[in-house]
């Protein structure tokens, strides 16, 4: 019998998250039933949208959502063997008994010198929110301007890489000098820390003279509100996320952007990944390709521990992670 060890929202969020929303409990799990595996965590992930989803699909006592690589250690199915890795919903738990709903083998040919990881990032959900939004939703086109915020995380991070891929001028804007300095590294072409600028406004209109074709909103609140008329007619707006609010208890209040989007002519669209769901497999060949061919560069902010989630889960929101947010059990 396995013991497995499980973060349960002890108490939905109000405002920021603090160690008493969070209750480590032990388990003892049942061995596997025809048709079940029993998975070993490697990595988990923690993301921001564990914050607001949490409100809409969680109850106080149930194990936090979220998404693990995990090896599968027994097996009752002939489709996942024993010592294969899936990508799976399976919550902030070590070990799981689960029939293979939502479970995703990873990538068959997943390069051995490439860390596993990278399936919960640039090579996962992260890595086809950043593509899906440029492709999708922003239509993006060689030569035009991009302005993406939240631009060293793991969104973020693949955004702008994608978009020089794209031939287009990228503008990224992050929390300190030295996500600045990364996002240096990866290519963008000017960069802006919102946290120590003086003026947002005149930062962004220094940084593209020529204005913005298209904006990748991660922030939202007064960052967006800002950003806006900085759009060229016709601009594109993918609302991919607002961070800028998941803590809020009292929601925040204008300027509005009507007037801007209704003279400037502006196409604002919110999106999930999830909606591009069937193009998954060929979505993650393209990004793996990218980072075989040196394109695609892929930093991770690893934790170690599993007892650790919560304090990494709130570092994330503090912004104490360049790149993607990764637990190692
Ligand atoms: N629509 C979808 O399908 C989808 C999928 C994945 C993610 N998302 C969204 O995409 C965004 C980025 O997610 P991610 O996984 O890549 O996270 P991330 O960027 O790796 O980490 C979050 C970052 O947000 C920034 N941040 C935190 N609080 C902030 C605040 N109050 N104001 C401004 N910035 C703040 C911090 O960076 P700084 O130091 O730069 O502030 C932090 O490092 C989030 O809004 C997330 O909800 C949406």
């Amino acid at each position: 019998m396995v013991q497995a060890k499980a973060w349960l929202l002890a108490k939905h969020f109000d405002g920021f998250p603090t160690e008493s929303n969070f209750e480590l409990k032990l388990e003892q799990l049942p061995e596997p039933k025809d048709g079940e595996v029993l998975l070993e965590a490697v990595f988990l992930s923690v993301d921001p949208y564990m914050r607001p989803f949490s409100r809409v699909r969680m109850n106080e006592g149930e194990v936090m959502i979220g998404t693990q690589v995990a090896k599968v250690i027994q097996s009752k199915n002939a489709e996942f063997a024993v010592g294969s890795h899936v990508v799976g919903r399976c919550g902030w738990r070590t070990h799981t008994v689960c029939d293979t709903t939502g479970l995703t083998p990873v990538m068959v040919d997943w390069p051995e010198d490439v860390s596993l990881s990278l399936a919960l990032g640039a090579i996962g959900m992260p890595g086809l929110t950043a593509l899906y939004g440029l492709e999708e939703v922003l239509g993006l086109q060689a030569g035009e301007t991009l302005l993406v915020n939240a631009a060293a995380g793991a969104v973020g991070s693949v955004v702008g890489q994608i978009a020089k891929i794209k031939g287009c001028r990228v503008v990224g804007s992050a929390g300190s000098d030295a996500k600045v300095a990364f996002l240096k590294e990866l290519g963008f072409d000017r960069t802006i820390n919102y946290k120590t600028v003086g003026s947002l406004d005149q930062a962004l209109r220094e940084a593209a003279p020529e204005g913005y074709d298209c904006y990748f909103e991660n922030v939202g609140g007064q960052f967006s509100s800002v950003a806006i008329h900085q759009m060229n007619n016709y601009g594109r707006i993918a609302v991919c996320g607002c961070i800028s609010l998941y803590n809020d208890t009292t929601p925040q209040t204008g300027p509005y952007p009507h007037l801007t989007m209704i003279f400037k002519q502006l196409k604002m669209e919110g999106f999930m990944q999830s909606r591009w769901e069937h193009k998954h497999p060929e979505s993650l060949k393209r990004l793996m390709a990218w980072m075989k061919e040196g394109k695609l560069q892929c930093r991770e902010h690893i934790t170690e521990g599993f007892d650790n989630m919560p304090a990494a889960f709130m570092g994330l929101l503090q912004g104490e992670n360049t790149g993607k947010a990764i637990i190692k059990v």
